[in-house]
This record gives structure tokens, sequence and C-alpha cells, in this order.
């Protein structure tokens, strides 16, 4: 059966923590298969809608000539502006069992109203669409997305580049009130499991010192060197007029405690400084997404597409991913089994994985200029 005789359209959800890009992927994904005859049906609610049967087309059909041409929806075009996700997502716990997924497993039989799906998230969702990938009978792609940047085989993911800029832009204004009151600040961004963000903004912010987790450290260790940092960067011989220190969601001591410790380590030895704490917390996943993301999904949703119609399934598409997945017509994007992508995702964040070791290398080299 060509692209144009089945009619089955492809289903796309958006699963765990929303990233800014979603959109732009959805977008991507409803007008790449449109351009090739094929409808476009949103799951809501990511794996919750799948198994609830919550569908609401993305495309429609007009008559044109003697025959039909399949047309997006008019408020697609909208889409790639917003942040979060007008499908709408969810962490689905009842997908991890079998017995969970079996309401997503009837609808994705091969006489269902799906002709494959298209799962747009992080670990979490990718799992889910490995499992179902195994027990259903059409191609399950994953695209990644997740503002962590702890996905395996894939050098970004939809929502890193823009949390970054928001970090970036959040510490600049923090800094601009530091400055006015000499004060030193202690920002916390997300990321749970993986301290990429903390690393990365810390460079781009001009931190003075950065904390996550894998630098393995101990309590009195994270509270001396955050000490550390504000003695030296208000010390005489440097007299900055702000300290700024980026610390990962990950790292297990409050950022509120971590302040106080510090706090009662400097007693009165710097007069007129305060410390303060800022969570950032889920503002760092909001926002329109920035140019690079709306790229990356642009791109990944195109390949997506492709694999679906190829009938390739349990893969994910990569952006500038390691060597040894399979080659796609875009230069940046390659396809990786699923099973290689969660055992790498796995090992990038138990920092077995060469990811994580160049990642926490670097930093090790940065930390010594950062505080200059
Ligand atoms: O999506 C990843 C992430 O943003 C993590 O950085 C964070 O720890 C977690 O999600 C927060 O999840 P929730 O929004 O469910 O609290």
């Amino acid at each position: 059966m060509d692209a144009t005789h089945d009619r089955r359209a492809i289903g796309v959800l958006t699963s765990g923590g929303d990233a800014p890009g979603m959109n732009a992927a959805i977008r991507a994904i409803t007008k790449v298969a449109a351009s090739r005859g094929v409808d476009v049906v949103g799951v809501l609610g990511g794996y919750t809608g799948l198994r609830e049967g919550a569908l609401r087309p993305l495309t429609h059909r007009v008559r044109e000539g003697d025959g039909e041409r399949v047309v997006p929806d008019a408020e697609i075009d909208a889409l790639a502006s917003l942040g979060g996700t007008v499908l709408g997502s969810a962490r689905e716990l009842r997908f991890h069992t079998r017995e969970g997924r079996a309401p997503a497993i009837a609808r994705l039989s091969a006489d269902g109203p799906l002709r494959g799906l298209i799962v747009i998230g992080g670990n979490g969702s990718l799992a889910g669409a490995h499992a179902l990938a195994g027990e259903c009978e059409v191609p399950i792609v994953g695209i990644p997305a997740s503002i962590d940047n702890d996905v395996g085989c894939s050098a970004s993911a939809i929502g890193v580049d823009t949390a970054l800029n928001t970090i970036v832009a959040a510490c600049d204004k923090i800094c601009d009130t530091a400055r006015a009151h000499r004060r030193a600040f202690v920002v916390e961004v997300m990321g749970r499991d993986c301290g990429y963000l903390a690393m990365a903004g810390a460079i781009a912010a001009g931190a003075d010192a950065v904390l996550f987790r894998e630098q393995g450290r101990d309590e009195e260790s994270i509270v001396a060197s955050v000490e550390h940092a504000i003695r030296r960067g208000f010390s005489q011989a440097r007299a900055k007029q702000r300290v700024l220190i980026l610390k990962a969601e990950g790292v297990s001591i409050p950022c509120t405690k971590l302040v106080r410790m510090v706090e009662e380590r400097l007693g009165n030895d710097l007069p007129g400084v305060d410390v303060r704490a800022t969570v950032l917390g889920h503002l760092v996943r909001g926002g329109n997404p920035s140019f690079q993301d709306r790229m990356i999904a642009g791109r990944l949703g195109l390949a997506a597409v492709a694999t679906v119609l190829a009938g390739t399934t349990d893969v994910m598409l990569g952006w500038q991913g390691p060597k040894g997945g399979e080659a796609t017509d875009d230069p940046a994007v390659s396809r990786y089994p699923l099973s290689l992508v969660l055992s790498e995702s796995a090992a990038i964040v138990d920092g077995s994985s060469a990811v994580t070791r160049r990642r926490v290398q670097l930093m090790e080299q940065v930390e010594g200029v950062l505080g200059l």
C-alpha cells in the first residue's frame, strides 16, 4: 500500500517533562507527513492519552482537482514559537508494566487507526517507546526532547538550548542586582540526574563556581567550595562586585541550607557581603524555543516521518550522535536502536559514559578559570 492509499494516520505524542521545541517538532511532523499525503493525529496527554484513545486530528483532507489533498490544520503554523506542548504531557507510571500498556498496544495493531507512532520525550518516554515497539505491530520512533541533555546517542535534545538561554538570561539579571549590593548568589538550575545545564550555564553566565552531582562531592566539600569561591571573589585582591555559583538540582543539599551553612562559616569575615539563594525551578523549562531548538526539532521531525514511512521501528533519531548510527538524508541526524539509546542514557546518568567523563574532565579544567 503506498502512502496515499493507506489512510491510517501517523500518531504523535509528547511525554514526560515538556521541553521548548516540542511544538516545533509537532509542526514539522505534521507538515512533512501532509506533504507526503499522510494524515497526522496528535495523542493528548502522552501515554495516558494513548491508553484512553484521546486522539486529535492535526490534518484534514481537502478536495483538489480529481482527488484530495492532506493539509495541516490552520493552527499548526503558529505552533513553532510556543513553549510547552499543545498536546499535553504526562508521566504515566502505568506504562512501566505490560498490563498498563495493554490498552495502548491494542490501539497500535496493523489494522488500527495509526500506521506508526512518533514519541517526543526524554528517557522515561523513550523507555515506553522501546517497550511498545516490542509489543505492537506498527513502527514506533523516538525523538529526544529533554532540557536535561541526558538522552544517549544525541549531542543535544530538543529544549536544551532554550533552557540554557533562559538560565543565562536569568543569571544576567540576578548579577545586575547582585552587583548593586555586592552579594553572592547560589542559583539552582534543573537537572535531576544530570548536571549539564549547570555546567554549560556556568561557563556561559561567567559563574565563579559550579556544583553538579557528577563531581561526587560530599556535603563538607560542597560547602567548603562555595565558601572558598565567595572568600576569593570578595578578597581585596579580586574585589569582585558579585559572586555567582551555579548549582545543579541533582546536588542533594537544598540551596537555602547550603547558603545558611556557608554564612555560618563566613561569620563576620566579609562585612557588608550577603549570600542569597535563587532556585530557578520550572522557569527553566518554559518559554519560546530558540532558533536552535526549532531547527533541531524540524530536522528530527522530518527524519522521524521518513523513518515511520519506511517501516523502521524501535529507533530514535539522534542529533549529531556518536559514530555507529544509521545515516539518514540529513548529515546531522542518525538512527539508533532504542535499546542502545537507553543503555547509553543510563551510562550518562551513572557516570560511566564517555560523554559524562568528557563533561566532567572539561569542567575540572574550567573550574580553575571560572573564579579568576
Ligand atoms: O524534564 C526534566 C526535568 O525538568 C528535570 O530537570 C526535573 O528534575 C524534573 O523534570 C522535574 O519534573 P516535574 O516537572 O515532574 O517536577
